[in-house]
C-alpha cells in the first residue's frame, strides 16, 4: 500500500498546517485566534504532536511555553497567559488568579491556578518517536531536559492531589479536566453553596442551574482555591469540589508509563516511574470500574457519578487493562449509547442520558480531541475495526466542517470557535501516523 498521501489527503494536511501556523504567536500556539487567546496545558500537548509532524522546532518550544508557567511545586497551570495581550481582554484572566501573589510561581507571567490533564509526558514521548535518524540524538537532549519538569509535575499529582490515598489524582475544578461542562459536574457542582449576595444566579424556565449559574460556581470555586493561597490544607480538609475523573486519570497513567520510557532514553532509572504506574492502574480498577465502565468518584459525596460519558472510555489508554473490561468498553462504544447511534462517533455523553445535548459543549458533541485519544488506545490494544472507525468519523468531520471546535454527532456540523488548533494538529497527526504504518 502506499505510503504518499493521496491528493485529498494533502489538501487537508495543507488546510491543518496553515491552521497550526496562523495560530502560531512565536513561543506557542493559540487554540483559537480571537477566543481562547492565551496557551492551555492540554491544549498544547496535543498541538505539539500535530507541529512534530510539520515544523518540530515549534513543537519542542510549545511544550516549553508551557512549563515556563511551572510553579515551583511542579503544578503545571492550565492556563499561561500571554503577558503582551491587555489583561482585562480574557475572562477568567490574570485578575481572578492572582499567581504572581502567591509564593514559588513564575515572577515573569501570569497563570492559572488550576492544572489541566496531564497528557505532557505522553506529548514529549510521541515527539521522539516520530523523530528521524538525523533528529535522533537532538530529540534525545531535548528529553533530558524536559524530564525533571515532568518529574516534577507527576510528584505534584502524586504528593498534593493523592486525596483518596490510592494512587489517583482529584481535580478541584471542572476545568480541570478540559470537559468543563460536562454533566459529569451537575451533581458536586449542585452541592455548592452561592452566597447569594456576591452571584446572581438566573434561574432557567425549568427551575434548573443555567449556564449562568454554573459559570458563578466556577468562578466560586476558584476564588476558595485563591483565597486559600492554592494551599494544600484547604483543598484536602474543605474544598467543596475534589472528583477522580476517569479520563484525567488515564492520561496520568499513560504520562506516567511514558515517563518511564523517556528515563530509559535519557539514562535515568524507568522503576519508579513503573510503580507510580502500577499503583495507578489498580486504583483507575478498585476505584472507577463498575462492571459496566469507568466512573468519575466524587470524594466529597463517596460516590460515584451515574452519568456516563466519553471520559469513561479514557482507561483505554491503560495499556495494561484487563481483557474483560476492554471487551465490555468496546461494547459500550458500539453500543446505541454511544458510536452505534451517532453518525460521527465518539458523543461526549451517553446518548440515552437525560443531559444528552446535542449542541452543547462537552453535554453532547463530538470532538476531534477524544476522538483521538479514544483511537490511541484501541489502535494500542488491537482493536483495529474501532480505530478504523474513529479514524475515518474524525477525518471525516473535519472535511465537511473544517476544523472546528466540536462537532454535532449526528449530522457533522460545526460548532464553536473556527480554525481550532487541536482539531488541525491530531488530523496531521493522523494522516501522518497511517502514512507511517503503510510504509513499515
Ligand atoms: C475550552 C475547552 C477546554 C480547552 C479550552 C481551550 O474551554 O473546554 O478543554 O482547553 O477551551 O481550547
Amino acid at each position: 500500500m502506499s505510503s504518499r498521501l493521496t491528493g485529498d489527503e494533502t489538501a487537508l494536511w495543507q488546510a491543518a498546517a496553515r491552521v497550526l501556523d496562523a495560530n502560531w504567536t512565536g513561543c506557542g500556539t493559540v487554540p483559537s485566534p480571537g477566543l481562547y487567546p492565551h496557551l492551555w496545558s492540554w491544549d498544547s500537548a496535543f498541538i505539539s504532536m500535530g507541529l512534530a509532524r510539520h515544523r518540530r522546532s515549534r513543537a519542542e518550544r510549545e511544550l516549553l511555553s508551557v512549563f515556563r508557567g511551572q510553579w515551583e511545586r511542579g503544578l503545571v497551570p492550565h492556563i499561561v497567559f500571554n503577558s503582551e495581550l491587555p489583561r482585562f481582554g480574557y475572562f477568567p484572566g490574570p485578575d481572578l488568579w492572582r499567581s504572581r501573589s502567591v509564593p514559588g510561581t513564575p515572577r515573569d507571567l501570569d497563570t492559572s491556578g488550576l492544572t489541566g490533564p496531564p497528557l505532557q509526558a505522553l506529548a514529549a514521548l510521541r515527539l521522539h518517536q516520530c523523530a528521524d535518524a538525523g533528529e535522533a540524538e537532538h530529540s534525545r537532549a531535548f528529553l533530558a531536559r524536559l524530564y525533571p519538569l515532568l518529574v516534577a509535575q507527576h510528584r505534584h499529582l502524586a504528593e498534593e492531589r493523592d486525596i483518596g490515598g490510592e494512587g489517583l489524582a482529584a481535580i478541584c475544578h471542572p476545568w480541570e479536566s478540559g470537559m468543563d461542562d460536562s454533566p459529569s459536574w451537575d451533581r458536586p457542582l449542585s452541592a455548592l453553596d452561592l452566597p447569594p449576595s456576591r452571584y446572581a444566579p438566573l434561574r432557567t424556565a425549568g427551575g434548573g442551574a443555567s449556564a449562568g449559574e454554573d459559570h458563578d460556581r466556577y468562578v466560586r470555586l476558584v476564588t476558595l482555591l485563591r483565597d486559600a493561597r492554592y494551599g494544600t490544607g484547604q483543598l484536602r480538609d474543605e474544598h467543596p469540589f475534589l472528583v477522580e475523573d476517569p479520563l484525567f486519570n488515564a492520561a496520568y497513567l499513560a504520562s506516567t508509563h511514558a515517563l518511564a520510557e523517556i528515563a530509559r532514553l535519557v539514562g535515568r532509572d524507568p522503576a519508579p516511574h513503573l510503580e507510580d504506574a502500577a499503583r495507578i492502574h489498580r486504583a483507575l480498577l478498585d476505584r472507577l470500574w463498575d462492571g459496566e465502565c469507568f466512573r468519575a468518584l466524587d470524594l466529597r459525596a463517596g460516590a460515584l457519578i451515574p452519568v456516563v460519558t466519553v471520559a469513561s472510555f479514557g482507561p483505554l489508554l491503560d495499556p495494561d487493562l484487563p481483557p474483560p473490561a476492554l471487551r465490555t468498553l468496546a461494547e459500550l462504544l458500539l453500543s446505541a449509547r454511544f458510536g452505534g447511534a451517532a453518525g460521527y462517533p465518539v458523543p461526549s455523553c451517553d446518548l440515552q442520558s437525560t443531559s444528552f445535548d446535542r449542541t452543547r459543549y462537552w453535554r453532547g458533541p463530538t470532538w476531534i480531541n477524544t476522538n483521538w485519544l479514544l483511537w490511541l488506545g484501541t489502535s494500542a490494544h488491537g482493536l483495529t475495526v474501532i480505530a478504523d472507525l474513529l479514524y475515518g468519523a474524525t477525518l471525516r468531520l473535519v472535511r465537511q466542517s473544517g476544523f472546528r471546535e466540536y462537532f454535532d454527532p449526528f449530522d457533522g456540523s460545526g460548532r464553536g470557535s473556527h480554525d481550532y488548533s487541536w482539531s488541525a494538529a491530531l488530523v496531521m497527526d493522523l494522516l501522518a501516523a497511517r502514512r507511517a504504518s503503510h510504509a513499515a
